[in-house]
């Protein structure tokens, strides 16, 4: 093969009209990763390049494997990891879920300290491994772009079943894009990849450090607290309404309590209110599920009522 400064040697461009010739900088090599042999040093490891070499639960940031559409919106946190000698390293189960399980993962640059965060990497499930209960009442009147996808679909071949994973992490990539861009309080989404999102860790101070937010279904809160949530919790629909979305499956396991801040999670199956045919009555069921929570510790929400008044400024 030719080297780039005898491809571009004057030589060979001789004739060439100067306004064809340009510089030419690979995308991808913008930023060289660090030195392989200086973080060898200090990993202790051989060939970095091997994906195994970094030992079990650890691999290099994918950070650069994904294309700019598959990282989250501007502005993006300071805290987000964007060095190329970032590694990830697995920190353990959160939760196994039916259709995920939901994983923490640091993201760490060895040589800079200020690179460092820990993420909350979602993982969805081949098809073999789960139980899909929430597909077709949601999916009915999502369009698949690809045709070919859409057949593996109808099929269910094993194409299909991979790509039904893979659609159901994009599903909830695009939910946690549009609602981070409406303002809403989701966790912000980092990156995707294929079946996994990482995303920002909601998180509580506890005794020993940080610690997972609470399920709002887990805590207790004081009556003032309590209406404080709710309020959140109103605000938060009449945006996603307004907007034309319902998220489909929202409860007190779906709402984490960051101390005094409700933040909405567990998104893939966000919907059309107008475009899906049981947008509204999803809707309900959303404002029923949420009502009866807060019903229950003691405030005094009506359902019907939530519903009625999300509707009517939802057009
Ligand atoms: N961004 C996050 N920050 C903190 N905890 C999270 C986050 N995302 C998910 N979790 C935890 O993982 C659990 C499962 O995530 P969820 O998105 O609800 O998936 P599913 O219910 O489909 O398994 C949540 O109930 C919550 O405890
Ligand atoms: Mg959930």
């Amino acid at each position: 093969m030719t080297s780039l400064e005898e491809q571009s040697s004057p030589d060979r461009l001789a004739g060439i009209d100067p306004a064809f010739v340009f510089d030419y900088v690979p995308y991808d090599d913008v930023l060289p990763r660090e030195d392989p042999a200086s973080t060898d040093a200090v990993l202790g490891v051989s060939a970095p390049e091997d994906p195994d070499a970094l030992g079990p639960g650890r691999r290099w940031t994918t950070w650069y494997d994904v294309e700019p559409l598959c990282r989250g919106p501007e502005p993006r946190p300071a805290w987000v990891v964007t060095s190329q000698g970032a590694i990830d390293t697995e920190l353990g189960v959160l939760k196994t879920g039916k259709e995920a399980d939901a994983f923490l993962l640091e993201r760490a640059d060895p040589h800079d300290p200020g690179q460092q965060c820990i993420l909350v990497a979602k993982r969805y499930r081949s098809a073999e491994h789960r139980t899909f209960h929430r597909s077709a009442t949601y999916t009915e009147g999502r369009g698949t772009k690809r045709s070919r996808d859409q057949r593996a679909l109808d099929r269910k071949s094993t194409w299909g079943r991979v790509v039904a994973t893979a659609e159901w992490a994009t599903a909830e990539w695009d939910a946690l894009v549009r609602c981070r861009q409406l303002g809403l309080p989701v966790p912000y989404p980092v990156q995707v990849e294929g079946t996994e999102i990482l995303m920002e860790w909601i998180r509580v101070e506890g005794a020993d450090g940080p610690e997972t937010a609470p399920r709002l279904a887990q805590t207790r809160p004081s009556p003032g607290l309590l209406a404080s949530y709710f309020e959140q919790l109103r605000e938060a629909m009449h945006t996603m309404t307004q907007a034309g979305w319902v998220h489909g499956d929202l409860s007190a396991y779906n709402l984490l309590a960051a101390d005094d801040r409700l933040v909405i999670i567990d998104l893939p199956q966000m919907i059309d209110l107008v475009g899906h045919p049981t947008g509204p009555d999803l809707l309900l069921r959303d404002c029923t599920n949420v009502c009866r929570w807060f019903e229950a510790r003691g405030l005094a929400v009506d359902p019907q009522d939530l519903f009625a008044d999300l509707m009517a400024h939802a057009f």
